[in-house]
């Protein structure tokens, strides 16, 4: 099997998503995980083939039959990383907002001339073909990391109009993008300027969820709950005109205080409550005794804004499905990279490499509905990484290397170095 130089990539020929490699080792999910696992295990010697970008075995190399793989020695086979919490797209960046955090300006403070409304103002700014100029290359680079699939939002819009032209820029940008991509209407973020929270939330009920709802630009709807955004009841009311619209809903809980948003995300079904920096002890009582509300972890943001970051361990001891994500956005997490997400992940929240695999996959694919994505399995999406190294640990092991050497969506190579 080893160095057959077999037909290098025929699956990752122009026009065919036909493929097998076979590695050192293959690391994958068997399920979602959550509390005991099941954890991630690596394998020897293992083969991946697909055909039509699904893949038709995961097994010993030896037992491959009708195709001739590709081996990689001293390389790890991983399923692609979902990316299920980001900000994109944007418009611009706030590396002036950071240096000003460097030196003790808080991201409160910030929030007005910075923040999301200097996003919201940089987003008005710029044209449709400026804003998709901007993304493009940024997706692409974050295929070179390993993503295959992400999560693309709204949020910067603050009217209406902006919001749905946003939606409308999320679509267009993942019918460019290489990924799976899915599409979260954040409709409230902030709000919006000369006008009351309430008569905002109103607005997104009455406007805004039927009319991306209706044109089919939304598949989630997101609500940040924070003392400078949000409250719970807000969360509970978007939450029902979402549900009417045939939309879940996911928030952002208890990032720079405690809110109770991740036990009312529960309560009311939401697929993810996300950041958890302050989660209350019962919040991640209730993250672990939840059917369908991924707890989404989101290191990066904690590192960049140095807050303290949450008690990981005991949100997974609590049984909850955890995910990790990057949160790439101009404010809080100008990180697109997975790997560094992982290692930030294993190094600043404690949490092992393959509990981290688990939570950068298949659990965060859960956190977008998406059940076919995240593993490796006979019938899926042929979404799959070659890692440098012969075991997964050696991706958190090296931040700011990025191990990715192939990424492939559906079968196709769409990035790596
Ligand atoms: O997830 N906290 C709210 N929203 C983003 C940051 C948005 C921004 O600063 O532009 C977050 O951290
Ligand atoms: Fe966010």
């Amino acid at each position: 099997m080893r160095g057959t130089g077999a037909v290098l990539f025929h699956g990752a020929m122009p026009g065919s998503a036909s493929g097998a490699v076979a590695a050192t080792t293959l690391v994958m999910p068997a399920s979602v995980a959550r509390g005991d696992g099941p954890w991630p295990v690596e394998a020897s010697e293992q083969a991946v083939a697909w055909e039509d970008g699904v893949i038709t075995y995961v097994g010993p190399a030896d037992g491959l039959t009708g195709a001739e793989p590709e081996w990689f020695e001293g390389r790890t086979i991983a399923p692609g990383f979902v990316d299920c919490h980001t900000h994109l797209p944007f418009a611009g960046w706030r590396a002036d907002e950071f240096e000003a955090r460097l030196s003790g300006v808080s991201y409160r403070e910030l929030h007005g001339e910075g923040g999301i409304y200097r996003s919201a103002r940089m987003l008005a700014e710029a044209s449709d073909d400026e804003v998709l100029a901007f993304c493009a290359p940024l997706v692409q680079e974050m295929a070179d990391h390993g993503t295959t699939t992400l999560e693309l939002k709204s949020g910067y819009g603050l009217s209406v109009e902006n919001e749905l032209r946003q939606l409308r820029l999320a679509r267009r940008l993942a019918e460019e993008a290489p990924q799976t991509c899915s599409v979260t209407l954040l409709a409230c973020h902030a709000v919006p300027e000369g006008m009351e929270r309430a008569e905002w939330v109103r607005t997104v009920c009455d406007e805004l969820i039927p009319a991306a709802a209706k044109e089919g630009i939304a598949d989630a709807v997101d609500v940040y709950v924070e003392d400078i955004a949000f409250s719970v009841d807000d969360l509970a009311t978007v939450a029902g005109c979402a549900s009417d619209a045939g939309l879940p809903v996911r928030c952002h809980a208890d990032q720079l205080g405690p809110s109770g948003a991740a036990e009312a995300a529960v309560t009311l079904g939401a697929r993810s409550a996300d950041h958890l920096n302050n989660v209350s002890a019962a919040g991640v009582e209730a993250l672990g005794g939840a059917s369908g509300t991924v707890g989404v972890l989101l290191p990066t943001s904690t590192l960049f804004l140095r807050s303290a970051p949450p008690d990981a361990r005991a949100l997974l001891d609590s049984g909850a499905t955890v995910a990790i994500a990057s949160d790439f956005n101009p404010g809080t997490s100008p990180v697109l990279s997975m790997p560094e997400v992982v290692a930030t992940a294993c190094s600043l929240y404690g949490f092992r490499p393959l509990e981290a695999l688990a939570a950068a996959t298949v659990n965060a694919a859960a956190a977008l509905g998406f059940d076919k994505r995240g593993t490796l399995s006979p019938g899926e999406p042929a979404d799959l990484l070659i890692l440098d190294g012969d075991a997964f640990r050696q991706v958190p092991y090296r931040p700011g290397h990025n191990p990715v050497l192939h990424a492939f969506v559906d079968g196709r190579r769409v990035g790596g170095r």
